[in-house]
Protein backbone atom coordinates (compact mmCIF):
# COMPACT_ATOMS: atom_id res chain seq x y z
CA UNK A 1 0.00 0.00 0.00
CA UNK A 2 2.26 2.74 -1.72
CA UNK A 3 -0.60 4.91 -2.42
CA UNK A 4 -0.19 8.40 -1.22
CA UNK A 5 -2.82 9.17 1.61
CA UNK A 6 -4.81 12.00 0.63
CA UNK A 7 -5.62 12.93 4.25
CA UNK A 8 -3.32 12.53 6.94
CA UNK A 9 -4.39 12.67 10.82
CA UNK A 10 -1.96 13.41 13.10
CA UNK A 11 -2.08 13.45 16.82
CA UNK A 12 -5.33 15.02 16.72
CA UNK A 13 -6.50 16.15 19.95
CA UNK A 14 -10.04 18.23 21.08
CA UNK A 15 -11.27 19.88 24.48
CA UNK A 16 -14.68 20.89 25.13
CA UNK A 17 -15.52 23.35 27.76
CA UNK A 18 -18.77 21.84 29.75
CA UNK A 19 -21.22 23.41 31.64
CA UNK A 20 -20.10 22.37 34.99
CA UNK A 21 -16.80 24.18 34.24
CA UNK A 22 -14.88 21.29 33.62
CA UNK A 23 -12.82 20.13 30.11
CA UNK A 24 -13.94 17.26 28.65
CA UNK A 25 -11.12 15.85 26.79
CA UNK A 26 -13.16 14.45 23.71
CA UNK A 27 -9.88 13.03 21.78
CA UNK A 28 -6.23 12.63 22.47
CA UNK A 29 -3.77 11.91 20.22
CA UNK A 30 -5.90 10.34 17.14
CA UNK A 31 -3.61 9.38 14.13
CA UNK A 32 -4.64 7.84 10.76
CA UNK A 33 -4.68 7.98 7.19
CA UNK A 34 -7.37 8.07 4.41
CA UNK A 35 -6.22 7.06 1.05
CA UNK A 36 -7.82 8.51 -2.49
CA UNK A 37 -10.71 6.43 -3.30
CA UNK A 38 -10.68 4.24 -0.27
CA UNK A 39 -13.42 3.82 2.70
CA UNK A 40 -12.38 4.26 6.57
CA UNK A 41 -14.43 3.56 9.09
CA UNK A 42 -14.76 5.17 12.56
CA UNK A 43 -16.03 2.29 15.33
CA UNK A 44 -16.68 3.08 18.51
CA UNK A 45 -19.64 3.84 21.05
CA UNK A 46 -21.62 6.47 21.69
CA UNK A 47 -19.39 9.59 23.17
CA UNK A 48 -16.51 7.84 22.31
CA UNK A 49 -15.44 10.56 19.83
CA UNK A 50 -16.57 9.45 15.99
CA UNK A 51 -18.84 12.95 15.52
CA UNK A 52 -15.93 15.06 17.29
CA UNK A 53 -12.88 13.52 14.99
CA UNK A 54 -14.98 14.81 11.94
CA UNK A 55 -16.21 18.03 13.16
CA UNK A 56 -12.26 18.75 13.80
CA UNK A 57 -11.57 17.79 10.52
CA UNK A 58 -13.91 19.99 8.63
CA UNK A 59 -12.73 22.37 11.52
CA UNK A 60 -16.60 22.81 12.19
CA UNK A 61 -16.55 21.69 16.50
CA UNK A 62 -18.92 24.03 18.09
CA UNK A 63 -17.64 27.13 19.85
CA UNK A 64 -17.08 24.94 23.54
CA UNK A 65 -14.69 22.92 21.21
CA UNK A 66 -11.22 23.56 20.20
CA UNK A 67 -8.76 21.18 18.53
CA UNK A 68 -5.95 21.73 21.12
CA UNK A 69 -2.75 19.97 19.50
CA UNK A 70 -2.45 17.60 16.47
CA UNK A 71 -1.66 18.22 12.29
CA UNK A 72 -4.81 16.98 9.59
CA UNK A 73 -2.84 16.95 6.34
CA UNK A 74 -4.60 17.78 3.14
CA UNK A 75 -2.15 15.92 0.66
CA UNK A 76 0.68 18.88 1.55
CA UNK A 77 -1.64 21.08 3.37
CA UNK A 78 -1.99 21.28 7.05
CA UNK A 79 -5.86 22.69 7.53
CA UNK A 80 -4.97 23.25 11.01
CA UNK A 81 -2.80 25.88 10.18
CA UNK A 82 -4.85 27.76 7.61
CA UNK A 83 -6.64 30.82 8.02
CA UNK A 84 -10.78 30.02 8.98
CA UNK A 85 -11.02 32.14 5.38
CA UNK A 86 -8.24 29.38 3.91
CA UNK A 87 -10.30 26.63 5.13
CA UNK A 88 -13.58 27.79 3.05
CA UNK A 89 -12.05 26.60 0.13
CA UNK A 90 -11.76 23.38 1.11
CA UNK A 91 -15.32 22.72 3.05
CA UNK A 92 -17.49 21.63 0.14
CA UNK A 93 -14.87 21.18 -2.70
CA UNK A 94 -12.24 19.23 -1.10
CA UNK A 95 -13.93 17.65 2.10
CA UNK A 96 -17.54 17.34 2.81
CA UNK A 97 -20.11 16.14 5.22
CA UNK A 98 -23.10 14.29 5.58
CA UNK A 99 -24.21 14.83 9.36
CA UNK A 100 -25.26 12.86 12.01
CA UNK A 101 -29.01 13.00 11.73
CA UNK A 102 -29.07 15.30 8.67
CA UNK A 103 -31.79 13.54 7.28
CA UNK A 104 -34.04 15.67 9.23
CA UNK A 105 -32.34 18.55 8.68
CA UNK A 106 -33.78 19.66 5.53
CA UNK A 107 -35.79 22.58 5.47
CA UNK A 108 -39.10 21.67 5.35
CA UNK A 109 -41.25 24.37 3.24
CA UNK A 110 -38.16 24.27 0.48
CA UNK A 111 -38.01 22.64 -2.28
CA UNK A 112 -35.27 19.19 -2.17
CA UNK A 113 -33.96 20.46 -5.72
CA UNK A 114 -34.01 24.52 -4.55
CA UNK A 115 -31.87 23.30 -1.56
CA UNK A 116 -29.44 21.22 -3.49
CA UNK A 117 -29.41 24.33 -5.91
CA UNK A 118 -28.72 26.76 -2.81
CA UNK A 119 -25.85 24.65 -1.72
CA UNK A 120 -24.32 24.76 -5.50
CA UNK A 121 -24.71 28.30 -5.57
CA UNK A 122 -23.24 29.09 -2.12
CA UNK A 123 -20.06 27.49 -2.84
CA UNK A 124 -19.88 27.49 -6.41
CA UNK A 125 -19.22 29.71 -9.23
CA UNK A 126 -21.90 28.97 -12.06
CA UNK A 127 -24.80 30.52 -13.12
CA UNK A 128 -28.35 28.97 -12.66
CA UNK A 129 -29.09 27.31 -15.27
CA UNK A 130 -25.93 25.61 -14.63
CA UNK A 131 -26.59 24.54 -11.35
CA UNK A 132 -30.10 23.50 -12.20
CA UNK A 133 -28.35 21.07 -14.22
CA UNK A 134 -26.42 19.71 -11.89
CA UNK A 135 -29.43 19.48 -9.20
CA UNK A 136 -30.31 16.87 -11.80
CA UNK A 137 -27.28 15.49 -12.24
CA UNK A 138 -26.57 15.14 -8.52
CA UNK A 139 -30.69 13.63 -8.13
CA UNK A 140 -29.75 10.79 -10.55
CA UNK A 141 -26.04 10.33 -9.04
CA UNK A 142 -28.08 9.39 -5.78
CA UNK A 143 -31.00 7.60 -7.61
CA UNK A 144 -33.45 10.10 -7.52
CA UNK A 145 -36.07 10.75 -10.06
CA UNK A 146 -35.50 14.17 -11.73
CA UNK A 147 -38.99 14.64 -11.79
CA UNK A 148 -38.91 14.99 -8.04
CA UNK A 149 -36.77 17.75 -7.66
CA UNK A 150 -40.00 20.25 -6.76
CA UNK A 151 -41.26 17.98 -3.67
CA UNK A 152 -40.25 18.85 -0.47
CA UNK A 153 -38.71 16.65 1.97
CA UNK A 154 -42.25 15.59 3.76
CA UNK A 155 -42.75 13.91 0.40
CA UNK A 156 -39.41 12.12 0.63
CA UNK A 157 -39.30 8.70 2.93
CA UNK A 158 -35.89 9.00 5.11
CA UNK A 159 -34.03 6.88 2.32
CA UNK A 160 -34.54 9.30 0.13
CA UNK A 161 -34.21 12.60 2.06
CA UNK A 162 -30.62 10.66 3.50
CA UNK A 163 -30.15 10.62 -0.67
CA UNK A 164 -30.72 14.14 -1.04
CA UNK A 165 -28.15 15.13 1.59
CA UNK A 166 -25.46 12.75 0.30
CA UNK A 167 -26.51 14.29 -3.46
CA UNK A 168 -26.29 18.07 -1.39
CA UNK A 169 -22.93 16.73 -0.02
CA UNK A 170 -21.17 16.23 -3.51
CA UNK A 171 -22.76 19.30 -4.70
CA UNK A 172 -19.24 20.61 -5.30
CA UNK A 173 -17.69 17.52 -6.20
CA UNK A 174 -15.31 16.79 -2.94
CA UNK A 175 -12.61 14.41 -2.80
CA UNK A 176 -13.50 13.25 0.33
CA UNK A 177 -17.01 12.64 1.92
CA UNK A 178 -17.64 12.59 5.63
CA UNK A 179 -20.62 10.23 6.15
CA UNK A 180 -21.93 10.55 10.19
CA UNK A 181 -24.23 7.61 11.02
CA UNK A 182 -25.80 7.39 7.11
CA UNK A 183 -27.89 4.74 7.94
CA UNK A 184 -29.10 4.98 11.50
CA UNK A 185 -32.72 6.07 11.82
CA UNK A 186 -33.25 4.16 8.65
CA UNK A 187 -34.65 0.36 8.52
CA UNK A 188 -32.49 -2.48 7.63
CA UNK A 189 -33.64 -2.96 3.90
CA UNK A 190 -33.02 0.89 3.13
CA UNK A 191 -29.92 0.89 5.30
CA UNK A 192 -28.54 -1.82 2.68
CA UNK A 193 -29.55 0.33 -0.08
CA UNK A 194 -27.71 3.35 1.14
CA UNK A 195 -25.09 1.47 1.74
CA UNK A 196 -24.91 0.56 -1.55
CA UNK A 197 -25.33 3.76 -3.53
CA UNK A 198 -22.75 5.08 -0.94
CA UNK A 199 -20.28 2.02 -2.83
CA UNK A 200 -21.59 3.22 -6.37
CA UNK A 201 -20.71 6.58 -5.81
CA UNK A 202 -17.51 5.81 -3.99
CA UNK A 203 -16.52 3.78 -7.07
CA UNK A 204 -18.24 6.00 -10.23
CA UNK A 205 -15.97 9.29 -8.43
CA UNK A 206 -13.28 8.03 -6.61
CA UNK A 207 -14.33 9.08 -3.73
CA UNK A 208 -12.29 8.86 -0.72
CA UNK A 209 -15.32 7.86 2.02
CA UNK A 210 -15.09 8.58 6.41
CA UNK A 211 -17.81 6.63 7.47
CA UNK A 212 -18.72 7.14 11.27
CA UNK A 213 -21.02 4.17 12.40
CA UNK A 214 -21.46 1.86 15.31
CA UNK A 215 -22.95 -0.55 13.14
CA UNK A 216 -19.61 -3.56 12.44
CA UNK A 217 -22.07 -4.56 9.52
CA UNK A 218 -21.67 -1.35 8.14
CA UNK A 219 -17.61 -1.05 8.39
CA UNK A 220 -17.36 -5.31 7.32
CA UNK A 221 -19.32 -4.09 3.90
CA UNK A 222 -18.04 -0.86 2.98
CA UNK A 223 -14.73 -0.27 4.61
CA UNK A 224 -11.21 -0.88 4.13
CA UNK A 225 -10.03 0.37 7.03
CA UNK A 226 -11.03 0.68 10.75
CA UNK A 227 -10.10 3.03 13.48
CA UNK A 228 -11.82 1.81 16.57
CA UNK A 229 -12.24 4.22 19.20
CA UNK A 230 -12.45 4.15 22.45
CA UNK A 231 -13.23 7.25 25.48
CA UNK A 232 -11.55 9.72 22.86
CA UNK A 233 -8.20 7.92 21.89
CA UNK A 234 -7.77 5.16 19.00
CA UNK A 235 -7.59 1.97 20.76
CA UNK A 236 -7.42 0.20 17.37
CA UNK A 237 -6.25 0.68 13.99
CA UNK A 238 -5.87 -1.44 10.71
CA UNK A 239 -7.33 -3.05 7.61
CA UNK A 240 -10.84 -4.56 7.73
CA UNK A 241 -9.31 -7.76 7.45
CA UNK A 242 -7.06 -7.82 10.17
CA UNK A 243 -9.39 -6.10 12.53
CA UNK A 244 -12.26 -8.82 11.89
CA UNK A 245 -9.82 -11.86 11.59
CA UNK A 246 -7.17 -10.67 13.72
CA UNK A 247 -8.61 -8.35 16.26
CA UNK A 248 -6.29 -7.20 19.22
CA UNK A 249 -7.30 -5.14 21.25
CA UNK A 250 -9.74 -6.41 23.76
CA UNK A 251 -12.37 -4.07 23.54
CA UNK A 252 -11.90 -4.37 19.93
CA UNK A 253 -12.75 -8.55 20.53
CA UNK A 254 -15.97 -7.52 22.73
CA UNK A 255 -17.10 -5.37 19.99
CA UNK A 256 -16.99 -8.45 17.27
CA UNK A 257 -18.01 -10.71 20.01
CA UNK A 258 -21.54 -8.78 20.75
CA UNK A 259 -21.86 -9.36 17.04
CA UNK A 260 -22.10 -12.79 16.70
CA UNK A 261 -23.48 -12.93 13.25
CA UNK A 262 -21.73 -10.08 11.13
CA UNK A 263 -24.63 -10.29 8.52
CA UNK A 264 -27.32 -9.51 10.67
CA UNK A 265 -26.17 -7.27 13.10
CA UNK A 266 -28.65 -5.99 14.90
CA UNK A 267 -28.51 -4.97 18.49
CA UNK A 268 -26.20 -2.14 19.48
CA UNK A 269 -22.51 -1.79 21.41
CA UNK A 270 -24.17 -1.99 25.19
CA UNK A 271 -23.63 -5.73 25.19
CA UNK A 272 -20.13 -5.11 26.61
CA UNK A 273 -20.70 -4.73 30.58
CA UNK A 274 -19.46 -1.04 32.46
CA UNK A 275 -19.63 2.04 30.99
CA UNK A 276 -17.30 4.67 28.80
CA UNK A 277 -14.77 6.72 30.78
CA UNK A 278 -15.30 10.13 31.68
CA UNK A 279 -13.94 12.96 29.59
CA UNK A 280 -13.37 15.13 32.32
CA UNK A 281 -12.13 12.64 34.35
CA UNK A 282 -9.70 10.55 32.53
CA UNK A 283 -8.15 7.28 34.36
CA UNK A 284 -3.74 7.72 34.59
CA UNK A 285 -4.20 4.03 32.84
CA UNK A 286 -6.05 2.87 29.94
CA UNK A 287 -9.07 4.23 28.95
CA UNK A 288 -10.83 0.67 29.22
CA UNK A 289 -9.19 -0.83 32.19
CA UNK A 290 -12.11 -0.72 34.50
CA UNK A 291 -14.13 -2.82 31.65
CA UNK A 292 -11.13 -4.96 30.32
CA UNK A 293 -11.53 -9.32 31.02
CA UNK A 294 -8.02 -9.75 30.65
CA UNK A 295 -5.92 -6.47 32.47
CA UNK A 296 -3.59 -6.87 34.60
CA UNK A 297 -1.92 -4.72 37.40
CA UNK A 298 -0.03 -2.11 35.22
CA UNK A 299 -2.95 -1.46 33.62
CA UNK A 300 -4.56 0.81 35.96
CA UNK A 301 -1.03 3.07 35.61
CA UNK A 302 0.21 2.94 32.67
CA UNK A 303 -1.47 4.72 29.64
CA UNK A 304 -0.94 2.39 26.56
CA UNK A 305 0.76 3.46 23.51
CA UNK A 306 -0.77 3.10 20.31
CA UNK A 307 1.91 -0.08 19.21
CA UNK A 308 2.48 -1.34 16.08
CA UNK A 309 1.52 -4.83 16.10
CA UNK A 310 2.09 -5.54 12.17
CA UNK A 311 2.76 -3.57 9.24
CA UNK A 312 -0.13 -1.17 9.51
CA UNK A 313 -1.94 -2.67 12.39
CA UNK A 314 -2.12 -0.60 15.86
CA UNK A 315 -3.17 -1.84 19.10
CA UNK A 316 -2.99 0.79 22.24
CA UNK A 317 -2.81 -1.85 24.77
CA UNK A 318 0.27 -3.32 27.24
CA UNK A 319 -0.42 -6.68 26.63
CA UNK A 320 0.09 -6.72 22.79
CA UNK A 321 4.05 -6.61 21.61
CA UNK A 322 5.11 -4.45 18.99
CA UNK A 323 7.14 -1.01 18.41
CA UNK A 324 5.66 1.94 19.47
CA UNK A 325 4.07 3.70 16.54
CA UNK A 326 5.19 6.52 14.39
CA UNK A 327 3.18 7.53 11.84
CA UNK A 328 5.05 9.72 8.82
N1 LIG B 1 -20.77 20.51 22.34
C1 LIG B 1 -20.16 19.77 23.28
N2 LIG B 1 -19.94 20.27 24.53
C2 LIG B 1 -19.32 19.53 25.48
N3 LIG B 1 -18.88 18.29 25.30
C3 LIG B 1 -19.07 17.74 24.09
C4 LIG B 1 -19.74 18.44 23.03
N4 LIG B 1 -19.78 17.63 21.95
C5 LIG B 1 -19.19 16.48 22.32
N5 LIG B 1 -18.75 16.54 23.61
C6 LIG B 1 -18.03 15.53 24.34
O1 LIG B 1 -17.28 14.76 23.45
C7 LIG B 1 -17.58 13.38 23.60
C8 LIG B 1 -17.62 12.74 22.27
O2 LIG B 1 -18.79 13.16 21.61
P1 LIG B 1 -19.13 12.74 20.12
O3 LIG B 1 -20.36 13.44 19.76
O4 LIG B 1 -17.92 12.96 19.27
O5 LIG B 1 -19.37 11.18 20.29
P2 LIG B 1 -19.89 10.13 19.20
O6 LIG B 1 -18.87 9.03 19.19
O7 LIG B 1 -20.17 10.81 17.93
O8 LIG B 1 -21.21 9.58 19.87
P3 LIG B 1 -22.62 9.15 19.20
O9 LIG B 1 -22.43 7.73 18.76
O10 LIG B 1 -23.58 9.25 20.35
O11 LIG B 1 -22.93 10.09 18.11
C9 LIG B 1 -18.92 13.33 24.34
O12 LIG B 1 -18.93 12.27 25.25
C10 LIG B 1 -18.96 14.63 25.09
O13 LIG B 1 -18.43 14.44 26.38
MG1 LIG C 1 -21.87 11.13 16.86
Amino acid sequence: MNEKPLLRVRGLTTEFATSEGAVARALEDVSFDVLPGKTVGLVGESGSGKTTTLMALMRLLPASGRITKGKVWFNDTNLLALSEHEMRDYRWKSMAIVFQGAMNALNPVMKVGDQIREAILLHDLMDRSAAEKRVRDLLEMVGIAPARRDQYPHQYSGGMRQRAMIAMALACAPDILFADEPTTALDVMIQAQILQLLKEIQKALGLAVVIVTHDLGVVAEVCDEVVVLYGGKVAEYGSVDRIYNHAQHPYTQRLLESFPDINNPSETLASIPGTPPRLTQLPPGCRFEPRCHVKINRCAEVSPPLLEVEPGHYVACILREGKEANFQ
